[in-house]
């Protein structure tokens, strides 16, 4: 489909371009046993079982359905521990997709970064990234490096719309270039869409432009890539003349601009694991093989089952198809649409996988030091069984750190919720806003020394 019109893009209504075929009840629970839960959990949402939650909204990674089809890979999976014909199957659909010769399967998108920073990184480098994940960011500075986030102005701000709020701001990165040296710069990173500034694309333009930078000063560009069809997807409906493109097409571009990609497969790859690394210099890949062998597994598995690897070969044909995108992009935004016109601010205009509540307005009876994002994920749990994640003070705050929004993030796991699993999810949120004032503020009452948001207890005060 070029820029061709379907009846999904016709239609107002928005339509799961799927039948589903295998249910998963939810459990149905009462006001009075989630308050129990809550308290039992120490208000942390991380603590409770997913059996008790209506409507999981706590991530999108690993998260997904899985179709018919990458159902019955999973039987025809090849077991074999080498040369498996799942992995050729994988390895020929990856590269068609991405022009990529050289795939490396792994367990998970950190696996992938993991590989790649104990190759390229080290003490004294630096690694810039629009936004760093906080998994690429923890694996540089494992290594020893340190990781620096050059996003625009725009993406920093809630309420500024932008069509690309993902961008790299490419002065920056010349800056940086010039202060340090391009020596001390393994490569250069965008993260597509940018999960940590929202969920937020990145532009062909912008790709070009740092494409460009890392030329003048031989740098490799690589792409953090977990959520490229939806980038592609928002390129080919927002950026100026890309309309009449097809998604694949914009994809390829993406990869043809950049010498390496880290994947977590668990997002675009619609599956519930697996990930990949592209690489292009066959020294890098030389020595990532090795290491390959060392922690993942088989160069023609690489810490996965062959039936996954049918899955993810499978997935990654999927995603690129346009009623799926126009499905998943529509449905997101539609959830922001809802809640924005009821008056609840969001991070604007919304995300490729998520809508990210503005908890500091929702709550603006709690200070940050009491932090009011927790205090919106537990009232929502309270009042419909929701569960989203706390992605401010509790997430990013302590030890003198400040995180400059208090967000709480409703990420959409994909092909799992129909549109009256979203309309229940806004009504609820909508009639909590009406009585907000009721939300309480919270305090820590007890905390690992690092990664606090997983395991932290928390008391009502
Ligand atoms: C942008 C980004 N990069 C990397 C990762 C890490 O992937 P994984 O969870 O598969 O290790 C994630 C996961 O959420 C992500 O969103």
């Amino acid at each position: 489909m070029g820029g061709e019109e379907t009846e999904a893009t016709l239609m107002k209504t928005i339509i799961e371009p799927f039948r589903i075929k295998v249910v998963e009840p939810i459990r149905m629970t009462t006001p009075k046993e989630r308050e129990r839960i809550l308290r039992d959990a120490d208000f942390n949402l991380f603590r409770i079982r997913a059996e008790d939650v209506l409507i999981d909204l706590l991530t999108d990674s690993g998260t997904g359905a899985m179709s018919s089809l990458q159902w019955s890979g999973i039987m025809r999976g090849d077991e074999s521990y080498a040369g498996a014909k799942s992995w050729y199957v994988l390895e020929e659909r990856i590269r068609d997709l991405t022009g990529f010769r050289h795939v490396l399967p792994t367990h998970q998108g950190r696996a992938s970064e993991r590989i790649l920073f104990e190759l390229v990184g080290g003490p004294d480098k630096i690694v810039p990234n629009n936004s760093h994940f906080d998994t690429t960011r923890a694996n540089i500075e494992h290594s020893g490096a340190k990781a620096v986030d050059l996003l625009i102005e725009e993406g920093k701000h809630a309420t500024t719309r932008h069509p690309f709020k993902g961008n790299m701001d490419v002065g920056a990165l010349e800056k940086l270039i010039q202060e340090v040296g391009a020596k001390r710069i393994p490569l250069v990173m965008v993260t597509v869409t940018n999960n940590s500034g929202g969920g937020q694309p990145v532009s062909l333009e912008n790709l070009r432009a740092v494409r460009k930078a890392c030329d003048r000063h031989a740098l490799p560009l690589f792409l953090d890539a977990c959520r490229f069809a939806e980038n592609a997807y928002f390129i080919k409906i927002r950026e100026k003349g890309q309309q009449d493109r097809e998604v694949r097409s914009i994809v390829r571009e993406m990869f043809d601009l950049c010498d390496g990609a880290t994947i977590s497969a668990k997002k675009d790859g619609l599956v519930n694991i697996g990930g990949l690394l592209l690489l292009r210099d066959p020294d890098l890949v030389r020595r990532a093989d090795e290491l390959l062998i060392l922690t993942e597994g088989f160069l023609t598995y690489g810490g996965l089952a062959g039936r996954d690897l049918e899955a993810m070969a499978q997935g990654f044909e999927e995603v690129v198809h346009e009623d799926y995108l126009h499905y998943r992009i529509r449905s997101t935004e539609y959830l922001g649409e809802k809640l924005v016109a009821a008056g609840v601010q969001i991070v604007e205009p919304p995300g490729g996988h998520a809508i990210y509540i503005d908890a500091a307005h929702f709550c603006s009876h709690i200070p940050a030091e009491q932090f009011p994002g927790q205090a919106l994920v537990c009232g929502m749990y309270r009042a419909a069984g929701i569960r989203g994640c706390e992605i401010g003070s509790v997430m990013f705050g302590g030890k003198g750190r400040k995180p400059a929004m208090e967000l709480v993030r409703l990420a959409i796991p994909r092909r799992v919720y129909t549109q009256s699993h979203i309309d229940y999810a806004v009504e609820a949120i909508i009639e909590l806003f009406g009585r907000r004032g009721e939300l309480r503020p919270m305090k820590i009452v007890e905390e690992p020394p690092s990664l606090r948001h997983f395991t932290a207890r928390f008391a009502e005060l």
